[in-house]
């Protein structure tokens, strides 16, 4: 949202972002980095993980709000998916990024930020959905393979793709090396889709 005087642009108020992870948390540092570079039309206003993530201590690390939501500390998976909710509008954000975060996101989320929350996936969907893309597009023996950001819809990384990237895989590549080098272009087209869907808005 922009707010202009006489046609000129005087503020520009960063659009408030949340992040959900679940692990080390490399494309969420991607994030708070652009978020810090001046000008940045997005900020990361908290970040919501499902265990005791890693990556929890890059949001630490610059003073922003965590909350964990273990499935385990709700009754069952309706009351962790109405919690999951709960914390995410608290921190009131107007995008939801799933950023590594390894469980489904199930109704009260969907409909509560519907059309606002996106996904990062290390594999070019339609292909190799789930919870190990890499390791399946490997087993497949796929030459390319990459990364995906979309559109989180019901169903598991069905969602409109609003970005894609392509990865060589080479014939000594492990699970590990073909990850670590799908991650370095996963977290600048992250970046790209956020800033993209965060400016002028
Ligand atoms: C990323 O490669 C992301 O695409 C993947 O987890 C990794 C998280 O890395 N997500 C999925 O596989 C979701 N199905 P990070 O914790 O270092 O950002």
């Amino acid at each position: 949202m922009q707010v202009t005087y006489s046609g000129a642009v005087i503020a520009a108020p960063p659009v408030p972002v949340v992040v959900l992870i679940s692990g080390a948390g490399s494309n969420l540092a991607a994030l708070l980095s652009a978020a810090r570079r001046p000008g940045a039309p997005f900020a990361v206003v908290g970040v919501v993980a499902d265990v005791e993530a890693p990556g929890l201590d890059h949001a630490r690390e610059a003073g922003i709000p965590t909350r964990v939501i273990a499935l385990a500390d709700h009754p069952d998976r309706a009351a962790w998916d109405e919690a999951l909710a709960a914390a995410v509008r608290e921190l009131a954000p107007r995008l939801v990024v799933l950023a590594g975060f390894m469980r489904i996101v199930g109704a009260p989320l969907l409909d509560a930020f519907g059309g606002r929350i996106i996904n990062t996936h290390p594999a070019l969907l339609p292909s190799f959905p789930g919870a190990h893309g890499v390791r399946d597009a490997l087993a497949y023996g796929v030459r390319i393979t990459g990364a995906s950001v979309i559109e989180i819809d019901a169903g598991i990384d069905t969602g409109r793709i609003l970005a894609q990237r392509a990865v060589e895989v080479l014939p000594e590549d492990t699970e590990s090396s073909l990850h670590e080098r799908i991650k370095a272009v996963e977290r600048d087209m992250l970046v790209e889709v956020v800033e993209d869907l965060t400016t002028g808005t």
